[in-house]
């Protein structure tokens, strides 16, 4: 049976990287005969104004039976102003919820090939390889009681609710420690567990889990705060970061810093460990949607593209292509040819689509040895 790919482009730098995304899928599709069909769909804004809403039953009924979801970007301005109801209906929130994906894999690395761009000293820098396992369906972003008092305009009270189950941590410290068995076997368990209730069974409940089905892998706590402090000054003592939804949303766009640009973090969001594992997962770029930038054709399509290749990993069992692919932009980058987020002083910054093309010839070049 064919197995779909939908391919929600979303607003702002969204559709233009990818755009190229979708080169590079095309393109693995071709070449390894995979037998995959890509749907493209109106997503977002665009979708609100032909039809009133950010996602339409169609759109959902075929992300269902989808294998993958490959998302672009969301927000900006015109976005904000669709009426809340309607947003809170079909927002990303809601549709990673939907689809059960409660791990966020966020893979960082500093590049040698952008030593020159990175705001962190090479020498601190240097072979750092981090991924970032956030948790992705739970936490403060969903947690109730939310919302503002009925008095007053503006509120003169809001609340939000910082709730974890335990089934709940304990599937995504199971991702974070399955990640580190094929990696270097370090875990940091990162939470604030001195001040918060949620945190001290966060830290109870990964401790329980690494003891029982993980002994061989080295679990670290570390305080959020001290974290932060860590990333910067020797992210090399890092290997896999454990954090809940809002710690993992910061300290990913922290360890962006050492890739050079947020605009080259790829994502994965996973649902592995869901007893009703439906098998699908979402990938999209951890940048947002860049509105100041939006339509200039100059947006780094990297991240995108590094989510393709996370797909080939993760939904289709493909490390070998992902690692092509990333040595494909590996190879681009160390030629010099750089969109303008990354560019040096001696190149002359490239589009979007000049980047895309660059990595698909690469990968020509790779395919043909
Ligand atoms: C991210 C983004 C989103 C998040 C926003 C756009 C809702 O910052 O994916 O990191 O907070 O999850
Ligand atoms: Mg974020």
């Amino acid at each position: 049976m064919t197995d779909s790919v939908v391919v929600l482009p979303g607003e702002g730098i969204g559709p233009e990287v990818i755009s190229e995304a979708v080169k590079v899928m095309e393109w693995f599709v071709q070449t390894q005969k995979l037998d995959l069909q890509l749907d493209i769909e109106s997503y977002g804004l665009s979708c609100y104004k032909e039809s009133g809403v950010l996602v339409t039953e169609d759109t959902l009924s075929k992300i269902a039976g989808s294998k993958a979801v490959l998302f672009g970007a969301t927000g900006g301005p015109e976005f904000d102003a669709i009426p809340k109801e309607v947003r809170s209906k079909g927002n990303l929130l809601a549709i990673r919820r939907r689809m059960l994906v409660y791990a966020n894999l966020r893979p960082v690395m500093a590049y040698r090939e952008l030593e020159d761009v990175s705001p962190i000293k090479n020498e601190v820098a240097r072979g750092a390889d981090i991924i970032v396992v956030r948790e992705l369906n739970g936490g403060i972003y969903f947690g109730e009681p939310r919302g503002n008092s009925v008095h007053g305009r503006p509120p003169d009270q809001s609340v939000n609710t910082l709730v974890y189950s335990v089934r709940e941590i304990e599937r995504v410290a199971r991702v974070a420690f399955q990640l580190a068995q094929e990696r270097k076997g370090v875990v940091h368990s990162v939470d604030k567990s001195n001040v918060l209730e949620t945190y001290r069974l966060w830290r109870d409940v990964v401790s329980r889990v690494g003891a029982n089905e993980f002994p061989e892998i080295e679990l670290n706590h570390i305080i959020v705060d001290n974290c932060t402090l860590q990333i910067v000054r020797d992210p090399r003592q890092f290997d896999v970061i454990l954090a809940d939804n809002m710690i993992g949303d910061i300290l990913s766009d922290l360890a962006g810093a050492l890739t050079g640009s947020l605009g080259m973090l790829p994502s994965a969001s996973l649902n592995q460990f869901e007893p009703a594992n439906t098998g699908r997962s979402l990938y999209e770029p951890v940048h947002g949607s860049a509105p100041d930038i939006a339509g200039m054709g100059i947006a780094n399509p990297i991240g995108a593209i590094l989510s393709v290749g996370l797909m080939m990993e993760y939904s289709l069992g493909k490390r070998d292509l992902n690692q092509l692919l990333k040595k494909a932009v590996s190879g681009v980058l160390g030629t010099g040819v750089r969109t303008p987020d990354i560019a040096s002083n001696e190149t002359d910054p490239v589009s979007t689509a000049e980047m895309g093309g660059e990595i698909i010839s690469e990968l020509e070049r790779l395919h043909k040895d």
